[in-house]
């Protein structure tokens, strides 16, 4: 019997597609006061469960220093990040901060937000399927096999209709398995990274997994657009935006109609929704590039910011265009308060 069988029958006795959990996990989100596991030598080992392009993990401690000066002791902190990811900061964040009664997390990607769910409600049967995954892969004698075996994997997630444990198994096997843990869908929407050719990846990372679904207990999860999580804030919120970077002006990346749909008039959009939340009384901090790497001229985030905080954080990584020639690259971290 197919692995993708036996999880639909462990989870419910009617097989659920895709579409139909994902809908549910929207519809019966419930808020929730966080309880934050008493185990948390568990709880420190939770970090992200797949490799996401824009991922924060080097930048942490730099975006931490600029946070609120009393976020640690504030009661009743509600966290809240509209463009997760891979989430490197909601689970510093959940780790961390043991004051925080409420998480918001929300993404576009519907199959990487079904993760999160599936992480979240049935660690066990995930486990299970690509535990799975992980002994037929590494059974495979040959690179041949290896890519065939792949290949097998990612016909299966883009025929679309597994059900949501096997979607998030083949979402993490493939992020494990694929080029550069790149996610990345034609214009069909059919997800198209060619095979990584790792010979013996860690497929099933048991211990991130257990860590990772209990800090998310509690956490409301939700897949859309950012403006949605508006009327999921409820109290003073502390919100931190990393939306796709807006790429840097005068290099070859650059166009005001990015490929991934967020161009300059949906980051304008983002910086009205940053207004409205400043207006509400939230605090926020959002990170993206910074235009003066290659274009000193380019004033794009102080207009549309303006009246903000904008403060400059290093990243680890280079770009040769660099206009001053060392090389090492600068971004923005805008903020709606001080200290
Ligand atoms: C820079 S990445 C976030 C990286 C994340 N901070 C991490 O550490 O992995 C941006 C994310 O925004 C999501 N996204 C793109 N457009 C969006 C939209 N309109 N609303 C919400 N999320 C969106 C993408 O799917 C992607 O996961």
């Amino acid at each position: 019997m197919q692995a993708e069988n036996i999880i639909a029958q462990s989870e419910s006795s009617q097989p659920v597609t895709r579409r139909q959990f994902c809908t549910d996990v929207v519809a019966t989100s419930v808020v929730a006061t966080i309880g934050l596991p008493n185990s948390s030598v568990r709880a420190s080992k939770a970090k992200p469960f797949v490799k996401w392009a824009g991922g924060k993990g080097q930048l942490i401690s730099q975006l931490e220093a600029l946070f609120p000066s009393d976020l640690a002791t504030r009661d009743n902190l509600t966290y809240v990040e509209p463009f997760v990811g891979g989430g490197a900061m909601v689970f510093h964040m959940l780790g961390k901060y043991r004051n925080i009664r409420r998480v918001v997390i929300n993404d576009f990607n519907s199959d990487l937000v079904c993760t999160y769910s599936v992480i979240r409600d049935s660690p066990d049967a995930l486990i299970e399927i690509l535990s799975k995954f992980q002994t037929e892969y590494r059974e495979c004698c040959s690179e041949e096999k290896r890519k065939e075996y792949y290949l097998q994997k990612r016909d299966v997630y883009n025929k679309r209709n597994a059900t949501s444990v096997e979607t998030a198994a083949l979402f993490i096997f493939l992020n494990r398995t694929c080029f550069n843990g790149l996610y990345r869908v034609n214009s069909k929407g059919l997800y198209n990274v060619p095979f990584g050719k790792a010979v013996n990846p860690l497929i099933c990372d048991e211990e991130t997994l257990r860590a990772d679904s209990e800090l998310l207990q509690d956490v409301e999860i939700i897949n859309g657009d950012f403006e949605g999580v508006y009327d999921h804030i409820k109290g003073k919120a502390f919100v931190y935006f990393d939306p796709p970077y807006r790429p840097l002006p005068k290099t070859p990346s650059f166009t005001a109609y990015s490929k991934d749909g967020f161009n300059d008039e949906q980051q304008k959009r983002l910086a009205e929704f940053c207004r409205k939340l400043d207006k509400d009384g939230h605090q926020w901090l959002l990170s993206n590039s910074d235009p003066a790497n290659t274009d000193p001229d380019d004033k794009f985030f102080d207009e549309i910011y303006s009246g903000f905080d904008i403060q400059r954080v290093s990243a680890s990584r280079m770009i040769n265009s660099k206009v001053d020639g060392r090389g090492k690259i600068t971004e923005l971290a805008i903020r709606n308060y001080r200290g």
